[in-house]
C-alpha cells in the first residue's frame, strides 16, 4: 500500500506532463525561431552540411530532396525519417524512397550535435528545412531565411507516401494537378523541379523512356538523339539499374543549366522533359533557362511555400530523428516491470 500511493501520484503527474509535451504540428512558423532557445542552431546545421559535402558532394542533393519527400507526405514533420517498427511501416521503403533516398546519416549528425548543444529544442523537421536551404547555398544557389518552429510527427505512413509521391514517369499535367493539391502553382512546379539542377538518378528511373516509352516499344521522342545514345550506353537493356546518371550537365552546381538542358531535349527524367513538352509549363522553362535570377527567386518562393505545409497532427521534438520519443506510459510500464523483477 505504501508504495502504490506515490506511484498513483506519479501516474497523474506523468499524464499532465505527457499532455504538455504533445503539441500540435500546426504552429506558427517564423524566422529566427531558435534565436533565444538555441542561437547556434542554424550555424551547426550549416557546418554539418559543409562537412557532409566534403565527404561526398552528392550529399547536398540527397539532403535537399528530403524536404520534398517530407513536406508532401502529411506535412513537413520529419515523418520521412522514422524507421519502420513492428507496428508501423514507415516511408523509407515506399515506392519513391526505397533504394533511392540517401544521406539520412547527415541529418542524424546534425541532430546529435544539436542535442549536445541544446537538448530537446530543435526539431528534426526544422533540421531538414535548414539543411535543404544550406544545400542550395553551398552549391551556388540563392540564400534565404527559413521559417522554423515545426514539430516532429509521432508516426509515418508508407501508404500515404505511395499514394502521393510522383513517379519519374509522371506527365506535366499530372504534376500540375498534384502540386495544385498543395496550393503550389504551375510556376512553383517548374521552379521546384529546378532542384534537379543538382544530383543523380538511377537507370531504374529512365529505362522505360529509353526503350519502351508509354508501351510503344520506342524511346521517348522528346529526347535529343545524342543525349539518348549517351544514356543508352549508361543504361543498356538488361543492365544494372542501380547505375546513376547526372540530372543535368552540372550536377554539383545549383544553376539554371537544368532548364537549358530541357530546352535542348537533355532532360534526364520523363518528369523533367515533360515540363518542356507541355505548353503550360514550357513558358516557365523557357524563362528560367534564359534568366537565372528569375529561377532563383521563383525557387525560393516555392521552397518557402512547400516548407509551410503542415498536418495539424500531434507532434514533439524527437531526441533521435529515427524513432519517436518514448512515451511516459511506456516508461511507467518499464519501471513497473523493473520493480516487479526486483521483488
Ligand atoms: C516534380 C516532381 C518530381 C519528380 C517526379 C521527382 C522525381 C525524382 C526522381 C525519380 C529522382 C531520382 C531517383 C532515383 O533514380 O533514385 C529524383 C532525384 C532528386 N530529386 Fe526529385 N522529383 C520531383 C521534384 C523534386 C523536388 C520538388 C525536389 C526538391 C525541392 C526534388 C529534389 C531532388 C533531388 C535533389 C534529387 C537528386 C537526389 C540525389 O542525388 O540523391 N525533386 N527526383
Ligand atoms: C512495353 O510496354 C508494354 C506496355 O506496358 C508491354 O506490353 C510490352 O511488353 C513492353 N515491351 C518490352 C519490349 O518490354
Ligand atoms: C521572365 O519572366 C519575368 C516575369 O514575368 C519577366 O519579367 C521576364 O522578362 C521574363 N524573361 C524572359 C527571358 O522571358
Amino acid at each position: 500500500m505504501m508504495s502504490t500511493l506515490p506511484l498513483a501520484q506519479w501516474v497523474i503527474l506523468l499524464f499532465f506532463f505527457h499532455k504538455m509535451l504533445i503539441l500540435t504540428t500546426a504552429t506558427e512558423l517564423k524566422q529566427g525561431f531558435y534565436a533565444e532557445t538555441c542561437p547556434g542552431a542554424e550555424s551547426v546545421v550549416r557546418e554539418v552540411m559543409k562537412k557532409a559535402m566534403k565527404r561526398d558532394p552528392r550529399n547536398a542533393a540527397s539532403v535537399m530532396r528530403f524536404q520534398f519527400h517530407d513536406c508532401f507526405v502529411d506535412g513537413c514533420d520529419a515523418s520521412l525519417l522514422l524507421d519502420d517498427t513492428p507496428n508501423m511501416l514507415g516511408e523509407k521503403l515506399s515506392l519513391s524512397n526505397i533504394n533511392s533516398l540517401r544521406s539520412y546519416e547527415v541529418i542524424d549528425e546534425a541532430k546529435e550535435e544539436l542535442e549536445n548543444l541544446c537538448p530537446g529544442v530543435v526539431s528534426c523537421a526544422d533540421i531538414i528545412i535548414m539543411a535543404s536551404r544550406d544545400a542550395v547555398v553551398l552549391t551556388g544557389g540563392p540564400n534565404w531565411e527559413v521559417k522554423l518552429g515545426r514539430k516532429d510527427s509521432l508516426m509515418a505512413s508508407q501508404e500515404d507516401s505511395n499514394k502521393i509521391m510522383p513517379s519519374p514517369r509522371a506527365t506535366a499535367s499530372a504534376l500540375i494537378d498534384l502540386f495544385s493539391e498543395f496550393d503550389l502553382s504551375v510556376k512553383d512546379l517548374v521552379a521546384l523541379s529546378g532542384s534537379h539542377s543538382i544530383g543523380n538518378g538511377r537507370c531504374f528511373s529512365i529505362v522505360y523512356r529509353l526503350y519502351n516509352q508509354s508501351g510503344t516499344g520506342k524511346p521517348d521522342p522528346a529526347m535529343e538523339p545524342e543525349y539518348r545514345e549517351k544514356l543508352d550506353k549508361l543504361c543498356p537493356i538488361g543492365g544494372d539499374e542501380e547505375i546513376i546518371g547526372d540530372l543535368d550537365a552540372t550536377p554539383h552546381v545549383f544553376d539554371n543549366q537544368y532548364f537549358k538542358d530541357l530546352v535542348s531535349g537533355r532532360g534526364f527524367l520523363n518528369s523533367d522533359q515533360t515540363l518542356y513538352t507541355n505548353e503550360w509549363t514550357r513558358e516557365f522553362v523557357q524563362n528560367f533557362s534564359s534568366n537565372q535570377e528569375e529561377f532563383f527567386n521563383a525557387f525560393v518562393e516555392g521552397m518557402v511555400k512547400m516548407g509551410d505545409l503542415q498536418s495539424g497532427r500531434p507532434g514533439e521534438i524527437r531526441q533521435n530523428c529515427r524513432v519517436v520519443n518514448q512515451r511516459p506510459m511506456e516508461i511507467l510500464i518499464e519501471t513497473l516491470d523493473d520493480e516487479l523483477i526486483e521483488k
